[in-house]
Order: structure tokens, then sequence, then C-alpha cells
């Protein structure tokens, strides 16, 4: 057990178990039940979410209802992004957005595949993009399909001083076009000119609202473009930029397993995931918590 975990447990009576994962984000949170948190346990986890930006807690049974009432603790809950289909998920619950690659009588139940879903934040597209997100594990596929998380701070941090002092008062556009699946989202006539396809403008480097941390905010590869620049002066310093999302340093796998519970601060980390065989099934359901204020 780390020295975190004693303190935290010692210190405070009825406090929640924390294990940081060792790499550069994430830490397990153990011995809570996330539909009876009294308000205690409660403010030790939003803390130590802040502190690691990602949280595991594994061993939840949470139904649709759980998952929005907790997430709700966070504040106001966006509304899922549309299906692939063009339908909403599921009826009644317009907070819950499922990733699954199943299909019922050839339709598929959620969103993006089985394929690979590349580095991304979620739905930074908007003005005011969710500040975390949350998924929670139904179905898990034996081996694939996990789950990578960087942290954005941790790159920020790395990057050399002369990198820092050129990209300090930068804007990116954030892609509207395509989701981390390769999909079209609904509604978008595609256009590969990252100049001007539809999207949400934000500062390349942002201070994290709550933690007053420096991060890099890049949000997807695919048609960022940073204000002002040439388009091959932009292509050049994201490829560079993004050289450092590869580095396994600033990163985090998770395996997971049915009833785990992850929740990812959507501002200062981005995630991905492997593909997986697409004759075994996933579903996770997750929620999206809305944003305060647009990044800065
Ligand atoms: C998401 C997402 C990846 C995964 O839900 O936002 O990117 O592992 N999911 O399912
Ligand atoms: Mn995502």
């Amino acid at each position: 057990m780390s020295v975190e975990s004693t303190i935290a447990r010692g210190a405070v009576h009825d406090a929640i178990e924390i294990i940081p994962t060792g790499a550069a984000l994430g830490a397990q949170v153990q011995g809570v039940d996330l539909r009876s948190l009294d308000d205690r346990q409660f403010a030790a986890l939003k803390r130590a979410w802040h502190q690691h930006q990602v949280l595991l807690v594994r061993g939840q049974t949470l139904s649709d209802q759980d998952l929005v009432a907790f997430s709700r603790r966070f504040g106001d809950l966006d509304l899922a992004p549309v299906q692939e289909t063009g339908r909403r998920f599921v009826e009644g619950i317009p907070e819950i957005y499922i990733v699954s690659n199943v299909r019922v009588n050839g339709e598929p139940i959620g969103s993006l595949g089985a394929g690979e879903a590349v580095w991304h934040t979620d739905m930074s597209y908007l003005e005011v993009p969710p500040m975390a997100s949350m998924l929670y594990a139904i179905e898990v596929p034996p081996v694939g399909g996990n789950t990578s998380f960087c942290s954005m701070y941790a790159i920020y941090d790395a990057l050399p001083a002369e990198t820092k002092r050129r990209i300090a008062t930068l804007k990116i556009k954030h892609d509207g076009t395509y989701n981390s699946g390769g999909y079209v989202r609904q509604g978008v006539t595609p256009t590969d000119d990252p100049r001007t396809s539809p999207g949400a403008v934000h500062p390349l480097v942002c201070v994290h609202p709550d933690t007053g941390r420096q991060m890099l905010y890049l949000g997807r590869r695919r048609n960022a473009y940073l204000l002002g620049l040439e388009l091959g002066e932009s292509e050049a310093l994201l490829d560079e930029l993004w050289t450092y999302v590869e580095r396994a340093e600033f990163s985090w796998e998770h395996i997971w397993r049915v009833g785990d519970l992850v929740m990812w601060d959507n501002r200062c980390t981005m995630h991905r995931r492997d593909p997986f065989d697409d004759s075994t099934r996933r579903i996770m359901h997750r929620t999206q918590i809305k944003g305060h204020a647009r990044p800065a």
C-alpha cells in the first residue's frame, strides 16, 4: 500500500482508499459503493480525481439511473451525442451514451464499433466541452478493447522551453467532423481541409480551472488546425506536439473488467482504445459532465 493510501485511510474515519497506478496519471479507489457514498467520501474521491486525473472504481453494480445519479453529484450532465446511425441511445435517458460493437437486428446499439479509437478528448468540438466523462463496463471482450489515458499536464511539462514559448498564445481548432472511431458525425458534411472544417477554437495551452495547472489542449489530431498559421506550418507543429502523446511515459493503460467505472478529467487528459475482435461483445455506458466555462 502506498504512503498516500495509508494516510487517506488513517487520518479520516470512513475515508476511501486511493491507490495510485504508479504511471503518469490514474488511481484506483477501493472500498466504495458509488450508489451510497457519503459527503465526506465523495469529497475525498473528488480530491483524488483532481490529483490523479483518472479514477478507476472496480466491482460496481450500477443501473443507468445509478450511473446518472452518481455523475450528477459532479454537476449537470451533457446530453449524449447522437449515435452514428442518427438514433439516441437509451430510451428515456438521453444522458447515456453507449459505446458498443453489438448489433441488434443489424442495428448497432452504440458507437465506435470494434476498431481502434484514436487519441482524443470527448466533445471538444463544443465551445464548452464536458469537464468529465464516466465509462461503466457492462460487457467486455476476453481480449483487446483496452483504454489508455494520457496526462496533458505531464506532456505540457515535458515540452522544451522554446516550444512552450512558441505555442503560448496559439489557438487550435478541435474538429467536429469525425468521432474517434473515424465515423462522420451526424449532420456534418465531411471536408478534409482543417482550415474550413467545423469545430470549436480553444487555446492550445490552457490553465485547468480547478487545479491551476497548465496543460496542452490538443483534442484530436485529424483536421486540427492552429489558427493564423500556414497549413503546412500548422501540420508540422501539430505533428511535433503529437510525438509526445505517443510516448508511453505519459500514459496509463486500463484493462477492463465487468463492473469497472472509470472517470476521467476531460480537460487535462486524452484517451484512446485498442481494437478488439468484432465477433466478441463489448458494451459500455457513458455519461458526460458539463464544463463550467470555455477552456482558457
Ligand atoms: C468514450 C471513449 C473508449 C472506450 O467513451 O468516450 O472514447 O474504451 N471510449 O470505449
Ligand atoms: Mn472518448
